[in-house]
């Protein structure tokens, strides 16, 4: 019998913070211990030349980031790793797709407005992003995408496009379910009203900081009113995002972090989060030192996984060539 398939990407758009990893890698690393899965992950490029980029700067990003998921874990014997523009087919289930989504649609995706009111040009291809994600997805016949709770309007196009697709053609595709980690939204350490992200850096840390410039942003992270270490996402946002970070990256229950730090003043307590995090970043820091010297097998890795991917992907795009009509 085939295997449920789980699809999901990573933007090489500069540094993976720890939003990256919590919302979505930590969850591929998940997946992939399950024998019965069928695993495909990828660095979404054509998605990152959305937004204004440094062309001489891309490569090397791209670089780092399949360093970066090989570093934390994800493992090519698991999963099927791959660049999302070696599959020339992708972009095409794209555009097939792309008729049976409405324009409107597409202009009233929160992402689109927010980056065009942070300063992004307002180009075709930003605003036909969800339609190459719905591609990345669709072209697999994923049954499973974990994301972010921040990528929810995207994967609910994507089941759109898949319902709509089935309705005019006749059943192609299986509507693909979204997997949040619960509530699961690390914020910016400097406003807890917006999420983590590359756009606000002074609240973001990095899974390539120093433990010098951690333990910095860490100390300096705004904190609410009040001296008791309590999780309370409603009246102490700020604090209740530290100890989410705190519990996931020590594997702990936010009860017993709350216990252990009962008597403690949240300088002492913000110091015990900078030891976890310089701890585990460490590791995984050391780890990519290693991994990235050798390019040559970041490529054949990647490679490798692109000719199985793409024959998949193939195969999607043929029939939907045949049922859409075409030759
Ligand atoms: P990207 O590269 O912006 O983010 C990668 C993953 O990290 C999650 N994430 C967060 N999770 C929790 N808290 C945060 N503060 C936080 N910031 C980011 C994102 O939800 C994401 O899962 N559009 C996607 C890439 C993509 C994709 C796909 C994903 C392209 N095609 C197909 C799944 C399936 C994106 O921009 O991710």
């Amino acid at each position: 019998m085939k295997k449920p398939i789980v699809v999901s990407g990573l933007k090489p758009t500069g540094k993976l913070h720890l939003g990256n990893y919590l919302g979505a890698i930590k969850q591929y690393i998940d997946f992939q211990k399950d024998p019965k899965i069928d695993n495909f992950f990828f660095i979404a490029d054509y998605h990152a030349l959305t937004q204004k980029y440094n062309a001489s700067e891309k490569y090397d990003e791209i670089i780092e980031m399949i360093a970066d998921m090989l570093s934390l874990g994800i493992d090519p014997e698991k999963a099927t790793l791959y660049i999302q523009s070696d599959i020339l087919e992708i972009a095409n289930v794209s555009w097939l797709l792309g008729n049976v989504i409405s324009a409107g649609q597409l202009q009233n995706m929160i992402e689109f407005r927010e980056k065009v009111e942070q300063g992004q040009p307002a180009s075709c291809g930003l605003l036909n992003y969800p339609i190459l994600m719905a591609a990345d997805i669709l072209a697999f016949k994923a049954s499973f995408v974990p994301v972010g709770e921040d990528q929810r309007q995207h994967v609910e196009l994507a089941r759109d496009a898949a319902r709509n697709f089935n309705k005019r053609f006749g059943e192609t595709f299986p509507v693909p379910q979204g997997i949040y980690v619960k509530g699961l939204r690390i914020k910016s350490l400097d406003d807890p009203s917006k999420k983590m992200s590359k756009s606000l850096p002074k609240g973001c840390l990095y899974l390539s900081d120093t433990p010098e410039t951690l333990r910095k942003k860490v100390r300096s992270a705004v904190t609410d009113s009040g001296t008791e270490i309590v999780y309370d996402p409603e009246n102490k946002p700020a604090l209740a995002n530290l100890l989410t970070i705190y519990s996931e990256f020590s594997n702990r229950p936010i009860k017993d972090i709350e216990k252990d730090h009962k008597n403690s003043s949240y300088a002492v307590f913000k110091d015990a989060l900078a030891d976890v995090l310089i701890d585990e970043l460490s590791d995984f820091q050391e780890r990519k030192a290693g991994i990235i010297k050798d390019k040559e097998n970041l490529r054949k890795i990647f490679s490798e996984g692109s000719d199985k991917a793409r024959a998949i992907a193939a195969g999607t795009l043929k029939e939907m060539k045949q049922k859409t009509g075409l030759f």
